[in-house]
């Protein structure tokens, strides 16, 4: 932890409710608490039964002086058993470390212990901070369940990769206290930077059909063109997300339009582009299309042996002919080599204001993956370098750095 500065009550007076669960990270969760209460943070803990295993509820009833709820039964936790009223009592649910176990279910709202059937009865925000196994943090049982928190809105913050308790090393240790604690500052006091501003982002990649079974298409996933609809939601705009086929569900409050080929996703761009004052275009759409679609599967006797590929359309370079000088547009480059040259070359033929050059060789993965690096690309000046970071973040710094060109231009 970095040197706690002084006075700095950023949580006076709010009240918190602290939900710990039994992963090897729980002892973490003391420190936790002392700095919630350091900022001023009126605390309560409830703690899961195997929570209680790994470090002792006197522990926290010592350090927020309250008595720590760890059943629903407990007649002597005069306010356990009152868990609506409690969950009435907070203005934020903060878990941390949240198990996989207890992630599912919430997700599945499962209300069969204390934190779950206080979660089940909340209304407020949720930060969640998990922590686990790699292996259980990559299991698609796991990032189901997650993403459905994400779903309702919930604040995610981390898990970071690094070593494991367990020995192994990767995603799966509990988020930095410094981030878990600006999660629970932001969730209660969210800024909201585009508030009044019109956002469209498009996301994941096209297919383009050779029969009605086939098609050429890329490994987009559409989670960085997700988290940045998400990201600008939460900054306060209003967003239409322009999607591809991908296998993500739309974040609340943005409107969503589905679109298979490059063709339609051009349609869609242009309808809407318009009424947007900042342009994101995440989609990898694909460049080349076949020539002709066949109207019936093509048997493997009738199969040619070459492939006529016509030029799909180009959307950002047709909406860069037509921007106004108030709208602000941002690209994204990936490339295998020379990535920010090329990244400058688009920036310039597409008329964007900046763009993310985006490596997409070496160990890291980006397609899939929840993370990403790049460098933000501007017409002057030197590239911004991004390092590894969630995409969530890295939408927030894209949206950030949009917003402030914006407000150059007008
Ligand atoms: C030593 C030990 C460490 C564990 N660490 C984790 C962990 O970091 N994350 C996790 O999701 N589960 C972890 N587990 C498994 C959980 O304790 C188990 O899934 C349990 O059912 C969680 O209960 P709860 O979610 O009700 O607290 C660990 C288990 C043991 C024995």
């Amino acid at each position: 932890m970095a040197a706690e500065p002084e006075n700095n009550q950023t949580l006076a007076g709010r009240k918190i409710v602290l939900g710990i669960s039994g992963g090897i990270a729980a002892y973490k969760a003391a420190e936790l608490a002392r700095q919630l209460r350091k900022r001023g943070a009126d605390l309560r803990v409830v703690m899961t039964r195997n929570a209680a295993r790994f470090v002792s509820p006197l522990t926290f009833a010592t350090l927020t002086q309250a008595p720590v709820c760890t059943s629903l039964w407990k007649p002597s936790d005069t306010w356990s058993i009152e868990h609506v009223s409690n969950a009435r009592w907070g203005d934020l649910l903060l878990v941390a470390p949240a198990t996989a176990n207890l992630i599912a279910r919430f997700a599945h709202g499962i209300a069969d212990d204390a934190l779950t059937t206080l979660y089940l009865a909340w209304r407020g925000p949720v930060v969640v901070a998990p922590a686990m196994n790699t292996a259980m943090f990559e299991h698609p049982a796991y990032r189901a369940n997650e993403a459905a928190l994400r779903q309702r809105g919930h604040a995610i913050v981390g898990p970071e990769p690094g070593e494991l308790a367990c020995g192994e090393e990767g995603p799966g240790r509990l988020a930095s206290l410094e981030a878990i604690l600006a999660a629970v500052e932001s969730a209660l006091s969210p800024a909201r930077p585009l508030e009044g501003i019109r956002v469209l982002v498009t996301a994941g990649p096209t297919r383009e059909f050779l029969d009605p079974i086939r098609f050429l298409s890329n490994p987009s996933s559409g989670k960085m063109g997700f988290a940045l609809a998400e990201q600008a939601a939460r900054m306060g705009a209003q967003v239409t997300l322009i999607a591809g086929p991908v296998a993500l569900v739309a974040p609340p409050g943005v409107e969503r339009v589905d679109v298979v080929s490059a063709q339609e996703m051009h349609d869609a761009v242009m309808e809407r582009c318009g009424q947007a004052d900042i342009l994101v275009f995440a989609a990898a759409v694909a460049d080349f299309a076949p020539e002709r679609a066949a109207e019936s599967k093509i048997r493997k006797r009738e199969w040619a042996r070459s492939l006529q590929l016509r030029r799909t359309p180009d959307i950002a370079r047709a909406f860069g002919d037509i921007k106004r000088p108030d709208q602000v547009s941002v690209g994204f480059a990936a490339d295998t080599e020379n990535v920010i040259p090329s990244a400058r070359m688009k920036l310039r033929e597409k008329h964007f204001d900046f763009v993310l050059a985006n490596p997409v060789r070496g160990e890291e993965q980006v397609f899939g993956s929840e993370h990403n690096r790049g460098w933000l690309v501007g017409p002057s000046g030197r590239p911004r370098p991004l390092d590894r970071m969630t995409k969530s973040e890295m939408a927030r710094q894209i949206l950030l750095h949009a917003v402030e060109v914006l407000r150059r231009k007008r």
